[in-house]
Parts: structure tokens; C-alpha cells; sequence
């Protein structure tokens, strides 16, 4: 066993994660061993290494999907089926697979389009805006919106919650916004029971497990995953690929040249800013990367550094093992849909100069704002 090294990192105010969230993550990869505590937040492990990153997420035995917080006094809503160890897991993960698996979510792909246009296309007559706001906030939330029948007008408001629940330092804003959605969703989920219509949650109500309807506070608990998987997330992968293409005019020219290398190009970005940072906790006492560890201990797991760590591996932008992100297909017809339109429409597209990039920190990292010069 080695002695564990100690450093100085708090995911939710580290003013070097707000200001470049991946220089910061690297600098700090660079500098630690594999395995390291912090005694912000309550105090927890961080994950750096590509092979204690697959351990950690794949040996469920040891290390357990039930605390979705580095902090202790995080509001803790069951989410289901993200917070469930195996064999609990897999049938919850199975029903949710019959509606966001591949070939459900093809079906999807005229209105994502449609989305995409609608909102790219104001955009062909300026010369500058403000890509977060006019586009990769309001694109997947739209979807997402429309996929589960919550109403659009309300779609603002919604990804507010969902940005405070997910990334703020503060845990009594955190436990508000859970409550906020909860009560929306516990709405709609009432609505949706006495006259269902075309969308997700209706067929939720209807779906069985185990030969048995969900109850509602599972049906309450999936919904609620959803929610905050399926609205900022998106953002900040279109935020962050978005201003890598407008650093690059030779990458710009090379997928107008040939459409063909756009998934390719979807995936290198999501493995170069893999910006979600997942949290286990240790269910006994044991040793990671030679590091011993304590039962009840957090680990939160850098996905980036283990996205990034071999030139030819597999990204875990979508995360790895039995958890692996079950919105990865509309994520990806997401950001196709995205950058298709966005040829079709723009010009060119440049970073607007002088700007510094603000980021939030926390489970899911972002930008705050990106500033792109049209023509
Ligand atoms: C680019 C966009 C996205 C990224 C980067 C992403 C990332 C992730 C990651 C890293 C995990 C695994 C977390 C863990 O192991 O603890 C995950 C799980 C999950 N994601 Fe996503 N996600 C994205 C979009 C979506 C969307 C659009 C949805 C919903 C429609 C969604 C639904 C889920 C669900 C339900 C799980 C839990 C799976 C399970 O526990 O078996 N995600 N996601």
C-alpha cells in the first residue's frame, strides 16, 4: 500500500476548472498519482488513471453507484436506474433501453432535424451570436422537451433547474431545484396517467417490469434521471465541439468537403472534452492503484483524463461498464443533426476574439458562453 497524496481540489469552486476546465484537469493529472484525496466537499478520492477509472466503474461489487455526490449533505433523490447497483439495475436499464435504444431513436431523427433548423436558421442572415443561448441550450432541451411531453413554454425555466441541480457549489440552491423538478414531473406524471398522449412519459406509465406497472416512485425517480441527463449534457458537448470548430477553418473545410467524416468528428470531440466527472462510492474497506480506501469513501472518476489517456482507446465521454449512458444514440443523433444544419447554413464560422471561457465545474462540466463571428 502506498501513501495516500493529498491535494487541494474542489470540483464545485476551483477557480482553475472555471477558467479552462481540461487545462486544469491536466495540469492537476500531471501532478498527482493515479488515486489521490481531496478534503474539500466532505472530502473524496479523485480518479485520474484510464485503468483505475475501469475498475472503479465496471467492479460494482466494490464500488457502488448509490451516492451520486462527492458531498455528503448533497440532496440525495434516488435516480433510477443510475443510483442502482447490479442485479437491481439491469431491468430497470432494459425498459429504458426499448425507448432510447438505436433504433428507436432513428425514428427520431426528422424531428431533431427539424429542431436544428428552426433554430440555426435565424442565424444565416447575422454575423455574430452567442452559440449557448441561440442554439446549444434550446436544441437538446427542445428535444427533450417534446420526447417526454413537458411544455416548451416552459423550457428556460426548466434548464435552470436542471443547471443548478447538477452543477452548483450550493447544496440548499441543489436541493431546491430537485424540488422544482420534482413537482413538475409529479404534474405531469398525473396528467399523463389520466389521459396519456404520444410521448415518453405516457409510455413509462404503461411500461411493466417484472410483469408489473412502475410504481410512482419509480416511474417519479426515472423521470427525474432523464431530466438531468438529457439537458445540459448535450449542451456542453455541442458548446465545447462547437468552439473547437471554430478554432479550426481546416476541420470547418474538411467536413464540408466530405459530410461523411462528421460522426468520426463527433466522436474525437467528445473524447477530447469528455466533460462529465461520475461519482462511486467504496462499498468496503479496500485498495485502488495501491491506494488504500475506506469503506463509505466517494471516489469522483475524471472521465476526461481517461478519455484522453490512450491515443487509440475508447473515449468514456458516455461514461464505461454497466452504467454507460443509455442517451448516447440521441446524443450523437444530436450533435450530427447540429453540425449538418449548421454546414447547410453558415458560411464560416470564427471564436469572436478578446473572449475569455468561463466554465461551471461540478459533475457535468461547461461552458457559460461562447461567442462565435459568422459570415
Ligand atoms: C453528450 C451527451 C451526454 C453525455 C456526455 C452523457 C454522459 C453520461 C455518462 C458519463 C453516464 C454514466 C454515469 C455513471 O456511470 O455514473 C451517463 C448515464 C446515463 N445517461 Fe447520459 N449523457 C449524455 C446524454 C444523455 C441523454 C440525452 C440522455 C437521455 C435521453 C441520457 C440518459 C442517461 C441515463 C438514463 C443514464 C444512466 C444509465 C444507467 O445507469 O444504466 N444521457 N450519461
Amino acid at each position: 500500500m502506498i501513501q495516500p497524496a493529498i491535494i487541494d481540489f474542489d470540483v464545485f469552486r476551483d477557480e482553475g476548472l472555471h477558467a479552462d476546465a481540461h487545462a486544469r484537469l491536466a495540469e492537476l493529472r500531471e501532478a498527482s498519482p493515479p488515486v489521490v484525496w481531496t478534503p474539500r466537499n466532505g472530502g473524496h478520492w479523485v480518479v485520474f488513471d484510464r485503468e483505475a477509472l475501469e475498475t472503479v466503474l465496471t467492479d460494482t461489487d466494490r464500488f457502488s453507484s448509490s451516492r451520486l455526490s462527492v458531498s455528503p449533505d448533497a440532496p440525495s433523490v434516488p435516480m433510477i436506474p443510475l443510483s442502482l447497483d447490479p442485479p437491481a439495475h439491469a431491468p430497470y436499464r432494459n425498459l429504458l433501453l426499448s425507448h432510447l435504444g438505436p433504433k428507436e431513436v432513428r425514428k427520431l431523427e426528422p424531428f431533431v432535424r427539424a429542431w436544428a433548423e428552426r433554430l440555426i436558421a435565424p442565424l444565416a442572415s447575422r454575423t455574430s451570436c452567442e452559440f449557448i443561448g441561440d442554439v446549444a441550450a434550446p436544441l437538446p432541451v427542445s428535444v427533450f422537451m417534446d420526447m417526454m411531453g413537458l411544455p416548451l413554454e416552459r423550457r428556460d425555466e426548466f434548464r435552470g433547474y436542471a443547471l443548478t441541480a447538477i452543477s452548483s457549489g450550493d447544496d440548499a440552491a441543489r436541493g431546491a431545484a430537485h424540488q422544482q423538478i420534482v413537482m413538475a414531473l409529479a404534474q405531469l406524471i398525473g396528467e399523463r396517467r389520466a389521459s396519456p398522449k404520444d410521448d415518453l412519459i405516457s409510455a413509462l406509465v404503461f411500461d411493466e417490469i417484472d410483469g408489473r406497472p412502475l410504481a410512482d416512485h419509480e416511474l417519479m425517480s426515472i423521470c427525474f434521471l432523464l431530466f438531468l441527463a438529457g439537458l445540459d449534457t448535450v449542451t456542453n458537448a455541442m458548446a465545447f465541439g462547437m468552439r473547437h470548430l471554430a478554432g479550426d477553418p481546416d476541420l470547418q473545410a474538411r467536413i464540408r468537403a466530405d459530410r461523411s467524416q462528421i460522426p468520426a468528428m463527433v466522436e474525437r470531440l467528445l473524447k477530447l472534452y469528455t466533460f462529465v466527472n461520475t461519482v462511486r462510492v467504496a462499498t468496503g474497506d479496500t485498495e485502488l492503484a495501491g491506494t488504500p480506501v475506506k469503506a463509505g469513501d466517494a471516489l469522483m472518476c475524471v472521465l476526461w483524463t481517461g478519455s484522453v489517456a490512450q491515443e487509440g482507446a475508447r473515449h468514456m465521454a458516455f461514461g464505461f461498464g454497466p452504467h454507460t449512458c443509455l442517451g448516447m444514440h440521441l446524443a450523437r443523433l444530436e450533435l450530427k443533426a447540429l453540425y449538418e444544419t449548421w454546414l447547410d447554413t453558415i458560411g464560416s464560422v470564427a471564436l469572436a476574439p478578446d473572449q475569455t471561457f468561463a466554465m461551471h465545474g461540478g459533475n457535468v462540466m461547461g461552458l457559460k458562453r461562447l461567442d462565435l463571428v459568422l459570415s
